[in-house]
């Protein structure tokens, strides 16, 4: 990880759970972090959490990536604060309980907006900020799901994240076709012991119950992958990479 000591990286979604693990260990690599997330007290607080370490800063900022005005207004902070971008993680998603033939539009938009529309602005953005600070040697990382390799009950989830499967390698194709070394990778876990489940059916307890059924993925699984990608030699593109708890079957 050397040679990203100073760099800047934006992680969406970095207050808690998967993305707040990868804050830290980006921080802890040395890195300039920008972390969003919408709750800015909550993303305060894990900023002066993985900053009490170091020896890198995470900066928090206030974003609610369903408005594309604020996604943009972020990217004006990072370019007037940073002049440039190394690494982007689209990690931020959000889950209703919604389904194809009885679902609410206003629940796909909202699905559609985070999951899928907001990783393509932020993916074209970052791109533009690193080609325009010339870095050649940047990454995309988005955060998928094995949900997006497979449909199962509650598709809409999977719908977004088979879209991202889709970016994923469009993105590839167009950085080859741009002729840059920017690189992009997805990767896809199974069940992590975050409450993003808890968000979608509250007060049910519903994390702690599969928790206590299955020995889930920990954030640091993931973000010990995201270490992994960044830490391969620029030659080596990791286009995909699915985790799955040793006790997950589907
Ligand atoms: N946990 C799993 O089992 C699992 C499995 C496979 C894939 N994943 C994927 O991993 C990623 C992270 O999931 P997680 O489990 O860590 O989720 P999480 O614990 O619920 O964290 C989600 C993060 O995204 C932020 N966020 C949500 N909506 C946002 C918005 N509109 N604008 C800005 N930030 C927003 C949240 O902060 P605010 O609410 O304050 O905005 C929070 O920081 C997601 O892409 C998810 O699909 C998770």
């Amino acid at each position: 990880m050397e040679r990203w000591v100073g760099k800047v990286a934006l992680i969406t979604g970095a207050s808690e759970g998967i993305g707040a693990s990868i804050a830290e260990k980006l921080v802890q690599s040395e890195m300039k972090v920008i972390g969003c997330a919408r709750n800015i007290d909550k993303l305060n607080k894990t900023a002066s959490k993985i900053n009490n370490v170091g020896p890198g800063e995470m900066y928090p900022y206030q974003c609610d990536l369903n408005e594309e005005s604020q996604v943009l207004g972020m990217f004006q902070f990072i370019r007037e604060k940073f002049k440039t971008l190394h690494v982007c993680v689209n990690n931020a998603a959000v889950i209703h309980d919604t389904s194809i033939l009885e679902g609410k539009t206003e629940e796909w938009k909202h699905m559609l907006n985070v999951n899928v529309l907001a990783v393509l602005i932020c993916s074209r953005e970052s791109v533009k900020l690193m080609r325009e600070s010339e870095v050649d040697d940047g990454h995309i990382i988005n955060l998928n799901s094995v949900a997006g390799h497979r449909i199962v009950h509650k598709p809409l989830y999977g719908i977004t994240k088979f879209a991202l499967s889709a970016i994923n390698q469009g993105l590839r194709v167009e950085l080859i076709g741009a002729k840059t070394h920017i690189r992009s990778t997805q990767i896809s876990p199974g069940f992590v012991e975050t409450y993003l489940l808890d968000k979608v059916y509250p007060g049910q307890g519903k994390c702690d119950k599969l928790f206590s059924e299955m020995e889930c993925l920990k954030t640091e699984d993931i973000s010990e992958a995201v270490l992994y990608v960044l830490g391969s030699h620029p030659r080596v593109n990791v286009n995909d990479i699915i985790i799955r708890p040793t006790e997950q079957l589907e």
